[in-house]
């Protein structure tokens, strides 16, 4: 019998069916929910013709955003919510170890390594002076020597560097000593707006949201045996943590920055817990 003649009670089992022909398991339950979370959006929302062709072009103008160094889509999934959750689905909570936030578009792969003590700001960097340290360590408190650290921020201006002409500045890769310990000098971070010059900035407007993240030092630590930790440090006091455009303060992660050093440099300290990587 030929299976057509649907109407909006009928079409969503049909189109269920369909892909629940999908030979892989996950791939058959992905689509499965999505048209059915899907569907359910439209049934509730009933747009109109013009509605659901803006929403085409909203979708294909998020596309066009994109190229090697603009990702407007995780841009998107970050101004969503989308990102801290599939963040907390996997890496989640466990004990003592550090929480996880979002990664963000910045993070660049091969960041020059640095001993212990270098600055990750170029001679001339606008901004507070700042010196980090702190220990990596695992859930029984032993010192995980040897991690990898890397940290990158945004300058003054609110930029980070991939967003100049200028070429690296203000990320490097760090390695714990035998301690597990770590420093740097870095610029006190400042709060800075995430690219709102596209379609996800014509939305957080209509949402009437602002673009704002607190200010903040994104680290990714990663040792042998160890899950990667992808999470940035908070500047306590700053003014948007209880609205970072992307949803990623934690309480846990938000560490003054004003105590000051003999050498009158802002100092922050860190202690990071990794914990073990799932069997
Ligand atoms: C960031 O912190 O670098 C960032 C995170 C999410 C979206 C945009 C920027
Ligand atoms: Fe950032």
């Amino acid at each position: 019998m030929a299976i057509r003649n649907f109407n909006e009670k009928t079409l969503t089992a049909e189109v269920l069916k369909r892909v629940g022909k999908a030979p892989d398991k996950r791939t058959r339950q992905i689509m499965q929910s999505l048209v059915k979370h899907l569907h359910a959006f439209v049934r509730e929302v009933r747009p109109t013709q013009e509605e659901w062709f803006q929403g085409i072009q909203f979708l294909t103008a998020t596309g066009h955003m994109c190229d090697e160094k603009r990702q407007e889509f995780i841009l998107m999934s970050d101004t969503l919510g989308v990102s801290m959750l599939v963040d907390f689905i996997n890496y989640g909570k466990a004990g003592k170890a550090t929480e996880s936030t979002v990664l963000g578009p910045f993070f660049v792969e091969g960041a020059p390594e640095l001993p212990l003590g270098a600055s990750i700001a170029k001679p001339g960097t606008p901004g507070e002076p700042c010196a980090v340290s702190g220990t990596v360590k695992d859930l029984k408190g032993k010192p995980v020597a040897g991690a990898t650290i890397d940290v990158w921020e945004g300058g003054a201006d609110g930029l980070y560097d991939v967003q100049k002409p200028d070429g690296t500045n203000l990320r490097a890769r760090f390695r714990s000593d035998a301690a597990g310990r770590f420093r740097f000098n870095c610029i006190t971070p400042v709060s800075y707006p995430v690219p709102h010059d596209g379609p996800v900035g014509k939305m957080l407007v209509a949402c009437g949201r602002h673009p704002m993240r607190p200010g903040h030092l994104h680290f990714i630590i990663e040792a042998p045996g160890y899950e990667k930790l992808v999470t940035h440090l908070f500047v306590k006091g700053d003014k948007y943590l209880d609205s970072d455009a992307v949803f990623g303060v934690k309480d846990s992660l938000i560490v003054s920055f004003r105590k000051k050093n003999a050498a009158g440099e802002a100092t922050c300290a860190y202690d990071f817990v990794l914990k073990p990587k799932k069997k």
